[in-house]
């Protein structure tokens, strides 16, 4: 044997055991670092029942719901044939999936039978929802409630103080169809009538109703956010402005109004007189026009000029005899309930003083509903009863370039204890004085502060000194 058989005999005994080390190691390693290359190192049988028999997949049925075809481990239904991935284990290679949508479908009834299809289930992205193997959800859901909505859509939309009872409680799919569906929004079904689906007291309450508001017969959401919104109730603006939105013409005729009905800032300010969605009072007044009133009139309220007014409830109260459109409980047959430009919140003008030179125009009020010959011809047998014979009274106090008395000056214009309303006081400057009014069957006598007893007949003119 020479060097050179003794050199090369000794190095292959050496690439021999260098041979069995890296073996060593490449097993050792695999074993327990690289259980997949390990698990491709013995083939499995193609017969064999499934990857997840094995130590492969078996994460994928860990989770408690599980998808049918992966239940019964039927991959290929999907992946299609795995035995090039099992034969040749090296290449973890399965089949692309390359239209999901189309995939599913092949099993699932389309969703595409409905007009409104939601953007993802659209483009066929399922498994943004669903894991297409198995999730600790309910329908292999990637997420529960809002959580699910909220990996696409922003969370702003629940960001408001006052949410949705459903829509907080990450009910989304209440309303919304997470697929397609008939109406616009993927909505289940439309308000109102989805509304009512909760409401049922609403619905009762609507169907019930003589007036229902337009907007509210329409859809809610006109008025209502569905999910969340700075204002009580979800509601999109706060009450006046919300109301202003739609009523434009209600909104300038309140701002340039000289007088601005107090009723308007205080309280719920619309809502105090109105319900925002129906009644059975005409102009959907929560209760009648008079009730209303009194409800607030029932004290002396304080104007904005800082004058007391008299206590309404109270007036009507202790006089028996109320004016022909009290008695139909209409105080807007008078007054404007939103506010006016003439004296008082009148609908009319109506002077606002114990004296005023005459001029129809001044009493407009008045004549809306009575005859304006009583206090414009000077001789009557028949247009008034306040006449001495044949001169009329009316047209005495009133009907004057200068101090002509107003109507304030004998009657009272809401309610009274004498007859036709006749005062029982006059408002004379900070004085009252009475107005001592006696009636008889053809005409009547008054001793006020302002002249002696006077006395009227109809029949025989009294002369009076
Ligand atoms: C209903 C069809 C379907 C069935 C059945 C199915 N898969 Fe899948 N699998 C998919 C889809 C789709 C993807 C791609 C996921 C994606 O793109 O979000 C996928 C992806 C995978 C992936 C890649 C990693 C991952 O999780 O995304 C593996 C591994 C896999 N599937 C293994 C399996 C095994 C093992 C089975 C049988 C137990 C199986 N699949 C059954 C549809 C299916
Ligand atoms: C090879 C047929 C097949 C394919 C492909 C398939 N599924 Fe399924 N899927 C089923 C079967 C079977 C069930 C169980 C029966 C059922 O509830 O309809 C099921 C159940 C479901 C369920 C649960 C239904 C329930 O009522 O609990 C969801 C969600 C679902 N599949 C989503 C998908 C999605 C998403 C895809 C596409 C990634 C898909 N499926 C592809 C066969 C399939
Ligand atoms: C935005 C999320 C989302 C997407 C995208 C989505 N799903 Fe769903 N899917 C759900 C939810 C949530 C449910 C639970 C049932 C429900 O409330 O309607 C569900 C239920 C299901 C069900 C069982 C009940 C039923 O309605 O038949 C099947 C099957 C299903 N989805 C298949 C699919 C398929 C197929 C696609 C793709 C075309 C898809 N889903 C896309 C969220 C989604
Ligand atoms: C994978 C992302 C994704 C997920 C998850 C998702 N959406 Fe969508 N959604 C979209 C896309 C994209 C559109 C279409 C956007 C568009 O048309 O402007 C859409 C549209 C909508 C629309 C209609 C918007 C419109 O203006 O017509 C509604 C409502 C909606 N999604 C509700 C939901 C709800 C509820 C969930 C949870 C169950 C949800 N989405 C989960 C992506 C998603
Ligand atoms: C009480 C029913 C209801 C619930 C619960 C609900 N929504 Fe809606 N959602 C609606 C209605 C109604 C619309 C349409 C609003 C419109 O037309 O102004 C809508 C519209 C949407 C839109 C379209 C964008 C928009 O604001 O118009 C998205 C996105 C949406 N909802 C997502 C969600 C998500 C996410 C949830 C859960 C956190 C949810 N919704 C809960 C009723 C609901
Ligand atoms: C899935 C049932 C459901 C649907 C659909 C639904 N709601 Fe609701 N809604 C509720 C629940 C629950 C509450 C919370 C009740 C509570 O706090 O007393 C609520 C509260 C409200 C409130 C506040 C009531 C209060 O007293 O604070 C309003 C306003 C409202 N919903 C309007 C709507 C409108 C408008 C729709 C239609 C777009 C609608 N809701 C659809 C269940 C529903
Ligand atoms: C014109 C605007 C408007 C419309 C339209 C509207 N609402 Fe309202 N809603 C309101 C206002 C304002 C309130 C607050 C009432 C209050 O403070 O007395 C309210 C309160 C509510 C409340 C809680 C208090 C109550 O009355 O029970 C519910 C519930 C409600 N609305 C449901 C609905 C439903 C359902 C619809 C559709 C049929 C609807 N709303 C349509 C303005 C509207
Ligand atoms: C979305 C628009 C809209 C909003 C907001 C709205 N309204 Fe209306 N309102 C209408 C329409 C439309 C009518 C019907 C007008 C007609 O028939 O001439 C109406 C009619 C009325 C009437 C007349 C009586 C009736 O029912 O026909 C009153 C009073 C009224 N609204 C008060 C209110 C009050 C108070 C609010 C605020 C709480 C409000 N509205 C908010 C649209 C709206
Ligand atoms: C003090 C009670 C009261 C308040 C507060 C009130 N209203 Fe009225 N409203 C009425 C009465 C009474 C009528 C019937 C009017 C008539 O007979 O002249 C009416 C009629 C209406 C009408 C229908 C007829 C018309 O005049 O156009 C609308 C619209 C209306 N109100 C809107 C509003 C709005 C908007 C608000 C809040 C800014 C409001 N109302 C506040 C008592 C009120
Ligand atoms: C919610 C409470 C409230 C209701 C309801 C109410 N008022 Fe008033 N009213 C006030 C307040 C506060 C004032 C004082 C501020 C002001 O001058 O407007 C006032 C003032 C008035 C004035 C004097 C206005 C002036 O300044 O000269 C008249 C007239 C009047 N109301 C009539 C009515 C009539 C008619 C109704 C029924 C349609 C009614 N009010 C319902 C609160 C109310
Ligand atoms: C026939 C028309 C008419 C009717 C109806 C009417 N008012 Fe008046 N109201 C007036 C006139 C005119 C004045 C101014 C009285 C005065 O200064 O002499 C007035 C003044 C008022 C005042 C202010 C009183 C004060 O102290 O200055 C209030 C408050 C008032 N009315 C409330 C009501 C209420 C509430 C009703 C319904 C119960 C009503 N009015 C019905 C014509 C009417
Ligand atoms: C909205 C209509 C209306 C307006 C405005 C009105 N009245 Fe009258 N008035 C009536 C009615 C109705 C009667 C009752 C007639 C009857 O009982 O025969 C009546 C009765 C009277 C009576 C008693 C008549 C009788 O025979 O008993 C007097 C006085 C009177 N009004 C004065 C006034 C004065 C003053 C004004 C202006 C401040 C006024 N009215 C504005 C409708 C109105
Ligand atoms: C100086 C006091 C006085 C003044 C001012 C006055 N009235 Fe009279 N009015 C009476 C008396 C008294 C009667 C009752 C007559 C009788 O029946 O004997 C009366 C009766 C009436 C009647 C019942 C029908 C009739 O003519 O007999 C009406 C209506 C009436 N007044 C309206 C008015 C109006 C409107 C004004 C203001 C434009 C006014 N009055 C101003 C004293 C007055």
């Amino acid at each position: 044997m020479d060097v050179v058989s003794i050199i090369m005999r000794m190095t292959n005994e050496c690439v021999k055991y260098i041979i069995i080390l890296f073996t060593a190691i490449i097993l050792l390693h695999s074993s327990f670092l690289n259980k997949t290359v390990f698990c491709q190192e013995i083939p499995v049988p193609v017969e064999s029942p499934s990857c997840t028999a094995s130590d492969c997949h078996v994460d994928l049925m860990q989770n408690a719901f599980l998808h049918d075809p992966v239940k019964e481990g039927n991959c290929d239904m999907c992946h299609g044939e795995l035995s090039g991935h099992n034969q040749n284990p090296g290449v973890f290679k399965f089949q692309e999936i390359d239209d999901i949508g189309e995939l599913c479908y092949s099993c699932h009834d389309s969703f595409a039978n409905r007009p409104f299809m939601h953007g993802p289930a659209e483009s066929g992205e399922c498994t943004a929802c669903h894991s297409p193997h198995g999730s600790p959800n309910k329908y292999q859901l990637m997420d529960l409630g809002s959580d699910l909505c909220f990996n696409c859509h922003d969370q702003d939309i629940m960001s408001g103080e006052f949410a949705h009872g459903p829509a907080d409680a990450g009910g989304c799919l209440a309303c919304h169809n997470p697929h397609s569906s008939d109406y616009a929004k993927n909505l289940r079904d439309e308000p109102p009538e989805l509304c009512f689906s909760c409401h049922n007291n609403k619905k009762k309450e609507l169907e019930e109703a003589k007036i229902i508001h337009k907007p509210a017969a329409d859809t809610c959401v006109n008025c209502h956010n569905p999910h969340s919104n700075t204002n009580e109730y979800m509601l999109s603006n706060k009450v006046p402005d919300l109301c202003f939105g739609c009523h434009k013409k209600k909104k300038e005729s309140v701002q340039r109004a000289a007088t601005k009905h107090g009723a308007l800032v205080v309280g719920k300010s619309c809502l105090n007189c109105h319900d925002a969605h129906a009644s059975n009072i005409a102009n959907r007044l929560s209760k009648a026009p008079l009730d209303l009133c009194l409800g607030c009139h029932n004290t002396s309220v304080k104007t904005d000029a800082g004058i007391m007014l008299t206590n309404m409830k109270e007036l009507l109260e202790k006089n028996s005899s109320h004016h022909g459109p009290i008695k139909r409980k209409d105080c807007s047959g008078c007054h404007n309930p939103h506010g006016s430009d003439e004296f008082r919140m009148l609908k009319e003008s109506y002077p606002s003083t114990f004296y005023m030179s005459y001029q129809e125009g001044n009493y407009t009020l008045c004549f809306k509903c009575h005859l304006k010959s009583i206090v414009q011809d000077p001789s009557t047998f028949e247009l008034t009863n306040f006449r001495n014979g044949y001169i009329n009274l009316h047209f005495r106090h009133v009907n004057r370039p200068e101090k002509g008395r107003t109507c304030r000056a004998c009657h009272e214009t809401h309610a009274s204890n004498f007859p036709k309303h006749i005062r029982e006081r006059v408002p004379f400057g900070n004085w009252e004085f009475p107005l001592n009014y006696i009636k008889t069957d053809t005409g009547g006598s008054c001793t006020p502060g302002c002249h002696k007893v006077k006395k009227y007949d109809r029949e025989k003119e009294v002369i009076n000194k």
